[in-house]
């Protein structure tokens, strides 16, 4: 039995091979066979899927020609599902299925049967295969690859664009009968879309559908096995396809006249106004550029498109000015940026608009004739002169007057005033070019109506040279003339400086003063090339005849009004050597040369107190550095107490005390003063009349010491407690001629010799209570 035979029904089949397994056995019907005796000849049994019914499904029947129908027959079944799916009658041979079965589970089965005979366990037949296969029903109903699908077409395709395919596929045999034939059919989305039964293409099936009116379609496609054909099985799929735009639509202004209404201030740049135009479509197809095709005030104004909202930006590019021209009128145009051909004969694809732009009024500022004014005055013009006059007006319709003053942080010595109702620039003050060659100042003018509408402008005012300065020296000069000068002989150039500026430059005149015309000792000699020389007049000068010249020189300038001056020449009259270089002069000259400015000589005299100060100070400190306790020790005493009752070796005795002391008369009176306090007066130290050496006094220590101890019991200055007062006295037989080494220090003649000092170093009264310093050399 070959394959193709189960082309034809299936109920036929089996009851075919029914008969035929019947037949094979039995042949006692009389039917001729010419069959091989064998009838163990079967290889595949047919089994419907899905059987519903109640018992048990059959199968088939395994028959042996062995078989007598005495039951000695035992079938025997193997393999897959043997004895679970299938069972089979083991005396009868006859094969049930046990389940339910689904060929799209499981096609077939491959099984083993076997006779054997029940007492002997004998193999009647040889084992053979055989297949039970399982047939198929049309259970399963197509399903879409896709639920749902998405899908976009352009706009304004034409029909039968293809727009995208769409498949089911069925579980059931495909190989066998229609189960898993699929036809494809619309449900919905028509009229705009058909399907191919076949093969499931989605095509546009009606033009120009307008994404403009409907974007978006939900279109159902059914597909049904059976090849369509009544009883098949069928799903859906829901195809939803948008409409992708494509410039269809040009661009529509939404009015015929846009109005804008900008102040005249509206600064260059600014935007002054948006106008917008629809178009239907979506994204590029939708953008759009304007234009200015006509205007009457041509470069005022510039459109461009803000491309994020499509919007004709209209941008000022020349100043307004509301007195001028108050309204422009613009046409514009608009077009699509990307336009489709294909859609020209649809209409017109560009639009047009008038705008029209009010400009309004705003209150300006004055505004000057001119951005600067530059006035010209003299330096010698008189207070309240006019020396021009500046002008502003008000812009605006109102006209408002306008106010004028001048900014007084710009003239700070109110030189200027200025009128403020006709804006004439006059001086307060007089001027000097001298000292101040320009006035620049500002002028300000103001709205009468409007105080806050104020605008400046920079006045620059030259003062003009006059001539009201006489020329003079251009310096001091040091003139002198030698003793032996000759006649004619020029001792001095001089020249002259004006603070004026003339014009054509400087032109000095130089002369000698009228006055002294008569009987000059010099001459002036004009350069004519703005010096002068000065010359002698005679022969010789006698310094002690005369020391010093004056010598008048009169400087005028060329100018007018001309202005001279008298400059005094200073000549001294010096010696000189051959050659004519100055020697000596007059003392007085000389002075006058030296010419010790009192600056100097107050320098000189502030050194000369600094350096006392500084002696005086050195002087305090060493005083201080003396300022130590009087009485150190007791052994410091009695070493110290040596001289004042010594009578000396005279020259030699160098031990007992210090000679030195004695030269210096001003160190003995500086130690008469108290060194232990400062005496709140002071007291001239008292001098007593030195005695003459007589025969009386002479020698005797005792009287002398005596004497000098009176002086100090009667000293206001002494201390209030016992101090030490030493004397030095030389002892009997010193004789003025000995005193060789005191006389080469002393200077003056009346010296006396004989006592060497009346205050020598201290006295002590009392011997234990002398109190004496270390550093102390005069002790
Ligand atoms: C365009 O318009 C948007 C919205 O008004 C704005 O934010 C943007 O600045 C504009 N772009 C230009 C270039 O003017
Ligand atoms: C402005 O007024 C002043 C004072 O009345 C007068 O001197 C001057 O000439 C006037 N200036 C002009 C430009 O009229
Ligand atoms: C005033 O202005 C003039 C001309 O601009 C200039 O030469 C001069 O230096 C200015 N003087 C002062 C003080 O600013
Ligand atoms: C010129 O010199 C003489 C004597 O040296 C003197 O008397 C006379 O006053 C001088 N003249 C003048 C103008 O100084």
């Amino acid at each position: 039995v070959s394959l193709h035979v189960f082309e034809t029904f299936y109920v036929l089949m089996v009851l075919w091979a029914m008969a035929h397994l019947r037949l094979t056995g039995q042949d006692a019907n009389g039917v001729p066979l010419r069959r091989s005796k064998r009838g163990w000849m079967w290889n595949q049994f047919f089994l419907l899927e899905e059987y519903t019914g109640t018992d048990l499904q059959y199968v088939g029947k395994l028959h042996s020609d062995a078989d007598r129908g005495d039951g000695s027959v035992r079938y025997v079944l193997n393999g897959e599902g043997a004895g679970t799916l299938f069972k089979i009658d083991e005396k009868s041979g006859d094969i049930h299925a046990t389940k339910r079965l689904d060929r799209e589970e499981k096609a077939y089965y491959i099984l083993h049967a076997k006779a054997v005979n029940r007492f002997t366990n004998e193999a009647l037949e040889g084992e053979s295969e055989f297949i039970i296969k399982i047939h198929d029903i049309n259970d399963n109903e197509p399903r879409f690859t896709k639920d749902p699908y998405m899908a976009r077409v352009p706009e304004m395709s034409d029909i039968g664009t293809s727009v995208i395919q769409v498949t089911a596929t069925d579980a059931d045999d495909a190989t066998y009968g229609n189960s898993a034939r699929v036809v494809y059919s619309i449900l919905e989305g028509q009229p705009y879309f058909s399907v191919d039964p076949d093969t499931g293409l989605i095509k546009t099936a009606l033009p120009g559908m307008d994404r403009e009116v409907k974007e978006n379609y939900q279109v159902v496609i059914q597909a049904k096995d059976m090849a369509g054909q009544m009883g098949g099985l069928s799903g859906t799929t829901t195809v939803s396809i948008t409409l992708s735009d494509v410039n269809d639509n040009p661009p529509r202004f939404t009015k015929t006249l846009y109005e804008f209404r900008v102040p005249e201030s509206t600064e260059l740049g600014s935007v002054v106004g948006l106008i917008r135009a629809m178009d239907a479509d979506i994204g590029e197809n939708a953008e759009m550029d304007y234009r200015i095709i006509g205007s009457d005030g041509p470069g005022m104004f510039d459109i461009t498109t803000n491309r994020s909202t499509q919007d004709g930006v209209i941008v000022l590019r020349k100043p307004l000015d509301y007195e001028r021209k108050r309204q422009y009128s613009l046409r514009v145009q608009v077009e699509n940026v990307h336009i489709n051909p294909r859609f020209f004969s649809m209409g017109p694809f560009r639009d047009e608009a008038t705008i029209k732009i009010i400009v309004e009024d705003v209150d300006e500022p004055p505004v000057f004739e001119r951005a600067s004014y530059v006035m010209e005055v003299k330096e010698d013009a008189a207070r309240n002169t006019v020396i021009g006059s500046v002008s502003a007006s008000d812009p605006d319709d109102k006209n408002s007057l306008v106010r004028y003053s001048i900014d007084r942080r710009t003239d700070m010595d109110r030189v200027f005033n200025i009128h403020a109702g006709n804006g004439s620039v006059f001086i307060l003050r007089e001027l000097d070019r001298e000292e101040n060659a320009w006035h620049n100042i500002s002028v300000i003018a103001t709205e009468f109506n409007n105080p806050r509408q104020i605008s400046r402008v920079p006045v620059y005012i030259r003062v003009l040279d006059v001539n009201d300065n006489a020329p003079t020296f251009a310096t001091n000069y040091e003139t002198f003339v030698c003793e032996n000068a000759r006649a004619n002989q020029v001792i001095q150039t001089v020249s002259a400086t004006d603070p004026d500026e003339p014009l054509g430059g400087h032109r000095f005149f130089f002369s000698l003063a009228q006055e002294a015309a008569g009987k000059a000792n010099f001459s002036v000699r004009d350069n004519k090339d703005n010096t002068a020389g000065i010359l002698t007049r005679r022969n010789s000068y006698n310094s002690l005849q005369k020391s010093i010249y004056h010598v008048p020189v009169v400087i005028s300038d060329g100018e007018f009004p001309m202005q001279s001056s008298t400059n005094t020449l200073t000549i001294r009259v010096c010696t000189c050597d051959r050659e004519g270089n100055m020697k000596l002069c007059n003392t007085e000259a000389l002075t006058a040369r030296a010419g010790l400015s009192t600056g100097a000589l107050v320098a000189i005299l502030l050194c000369v107190i600094i350096l006392l100060m500084i002696v005086v100070l050195f002087a305090a400190l060493r005083r201080q550095r003396k300022k130590e306790p009087l009485i150190i020790s007791k052994e410091d005493v009695r070493d110290n107490v040596v001289s004042y009752n010594d009578e000396g070796g005279g020259e030699e005795d160098t031990q007992a005390f210090d000679i030195g002391t004695l030269r210096n008369p001003e160190a003995i009176e500086e130690s008469k003063q108290r060194r232990d306090i400062v005496p709140e007066t002071f007291y001239p130290p008292v001098r007593r009349p030195v005695l003459p050496p007589t025969r009386d006094n002479n020698g005797d220590v005792r009287d002398f010491i005596n004497q000098r101890l009176q002086d100090n019991d009667s000293d206001p200055t002494a201390p209030p407690y016992d101090s030490l007062a030493t004397y030095a006295y030389e002892g009997n037989g010193s004789v003025a001629e000995s005193l060789s080494s005191l006389e080469s220090v002393t200077t003056e003649g009346d010296q006396d010799y004989n006592y060497l000092s009346e205050w020598g170093p201290r006295f002590k009264k009392l011997a234990d209570m002398y109190g004496g310093d270390d550093s102390d050399r005069d002790s």
